[in-house]
């Protein structure tokens, strides 16, 4: 297939018969690969290879290109499509997802702004999350590449809350006492480099200790607030968590809100992957409570919504002061009020891309498909699991829990090494080795001295058996190394 007019196809119905079939291969690919191996790894020949070849001067045809793909990047995918996948929070993708992505490409649509069909799509996405977790209608918001991006917009936000929107023109480095602001030690790391790239500097994020359930001290929160004020300092911004990485935590939100309000700070929930309890079942419902009392909501498509990346969210619920935050407005970028540069507002106008793309129609074409219950019960279902996980655990006489399972998340230890470094080292093999074997994916994280295991069930494919056969290989593992 060669592309030689004008780099399109000669014939458009030849063309879309070439696609069909990649398109069919692709997902004869990814059905074959959910019973296969979760991972391989990249052979280091490869790697070299593909960090030695230079740009090509001349085009080669199409059909060589995929080939290229067949043997040297599909096979060695991340493994998040496959039920066994556990590791860091990573969705499965879903089948409306992926056609949306054809279309995406196909339509080719900036959404930074202008009145075409995709703008409308955006809004209509933006409205159902508002409805879904409880913002009000007047609230504002956009996609975004995942909670990382949206958390940084959100500080951005807050700041000029707290110092003024004039200091969008004199900058921030006349203040002569530094912003403070909150999170608890399960805070993500995008919320420390938020900290550091807006200029705050990670001294003035001040980290809350948590309790025995993982949440937020409130009255040390209070309490480091009060002080910061008698010594100067400005706090701006609480940041909490709804579902925090290592264990899936969640903190209370009615009583921080009271504390934001007393202390006029900016209350902004890390939601990425657990705001989408607001859709679940009881009793993982009831975790979400107070979270739409928040000003700024983070949170992801791409984790329990299963939509393919990259697809965030950032809920605002002063949109007029969000706007004002990032609307700017050259000579060749003003409204005509009709035509093609109408539609106002733009998305450009929350956020830095002025650029963007359609990544809201893989999310309308999953909720349209689906519908909101039906993604809710997957929800439910994940966290279901993650009980089920927490119960093999248990029953292991190899393996000890280092959190309950209030989510879709689980924690864990090997209870039969003490030492911390042994126990470390017996970790990262047993990890590394059921990675290796393309068996399971579990990831690691570090809870006290321990490394521990960590399991992110973020997976619509995953089943009972999944959970029971994962547990038994390491179960295996530990004891061949006994
Ligand atoms: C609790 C939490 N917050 C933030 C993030 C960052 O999200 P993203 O990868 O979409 O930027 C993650 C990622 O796993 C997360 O689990």
């Amino acid at each position: 297939m060669q592309l030689t007019n004008h780099l399109d196809p000669e014939d458009w119905d030849e063309f879309a018969r070439f696609v069909a079939e990649f398109t069919a291969e692709e997902i004869q690919e990814l059905a074959q690969s959910i019973k296969g191996e979760v991972w391989r790894p990249v052979p280091d020949t490869l790697k070299q290879a593909l960090q030695q070849e230079g740009c090509p001067e001349e085009g080669s045809d199409l059909l060589e290109v995929i080939q290229d793909y067949r043997h040297n990047i599909r096979p060695y995918r991340v493994g998040n499509t496959h039920p066994r996948f556990f590791g860091w929070v990573q969705g499965t993708g879903t089948m409306p997802a992926l056609m949306a992505d054809i279309a995406i490409s196909a339509m080719n649509s900036n959404c930074g702004g202008r009145d075409h069909g995709a703008i409308y799509i955006e809004r209509q996405v933006i409205n159902w999350c508002k409805q879904l977790l409880g913002f009000p209608s007047d609230s504002g918001g956009l996609m975004t590449s995942g909670t990382s991006a949206s958390t940084q917009y959100a500080m951005q936000i807050a700041m000029f809350k707290k110092l003024g929107i004039e200091h969008k023109q004199k900058g921030f480095f006349g203040e002569n006492r530094p912003l403070r602001c909150y999170t608890s030690i399960e805070g993500h790391s995008s919320i420390i480099k938020a900290v550091q790239t807006c200029g705050i500097g990670s001294d003035n994020l001040v980290v809350i200790q948590t309790d025995a359930h993982n949440k937020i001290l409130l009255d040390e929160l209070e309490q480091k607030i009060k002080e910061d004020l008698e010594q100067g300092f400005k706090p701006f911004m609480v940041l909490v968590n709804a579902g925090t990485v290592n264990t899936g935590a969640f903190d209370d939100f009615k009583q921080v809100r009271k504390l934001c309000d007393q202390y006029a700070c900016w209350m902004h929930i890390d939601g990425a992957f657990g705001a989408w309890m607001k859709i679940a079942e009881e009793p993982y419902h009831s975790l979400s409570a107070g979270l739409e009392l928040a000003d700024s909501l983070a949170f992801d498509f791409h984790k329990l919504m299963y939509v393919q990346f990259d697809s965030g969210g950032l809920l605002v619920r002063d949109e007029k002061f969000h706007r004002k935050v990032f609307t700017i407005r050259p000579n060749y970028l003003e409204r005509h009020g009709q035509a093609l540069a109408g539609g106002d507002p733009w998305f450009c106008d929350y956020g830095l891309e002025l650029s963007r793309s359609f990544r809201a129609l893989k999310v309308w074409f999953t909720f349209k498909t689906y519908g909101h219950k039906k993604l809710g019960q997957a929800v439910t279902k994940n966290c279901q699991l993650a009980e089920l996980l927490a119960q093999q655990v248990e029953h292991s006489p190899y393996l000890q829990k280092v959190s309950e399972p209030v989510s879709n998340i689980l924690t864990f230890k090997i209870k039969t090494e003490k030492d911390p470094d042994r126990h470390n080292q017996l970790c990262e093999k047993v990890v590394s080795t059921l990675q290796l074997a393309g068996d399971v994916v579990f990831s690691l994280t570090k809870c006290h001295e321990f490394r521990v295991i960590r399991a992110s069930i973020t997976n619509h494919r995953t089943t009972e058996e999944d959970i029971i056969y994962s547990i038994d290989r390491l179960n295996q593992l530990i004891q061949a190394q006994a």
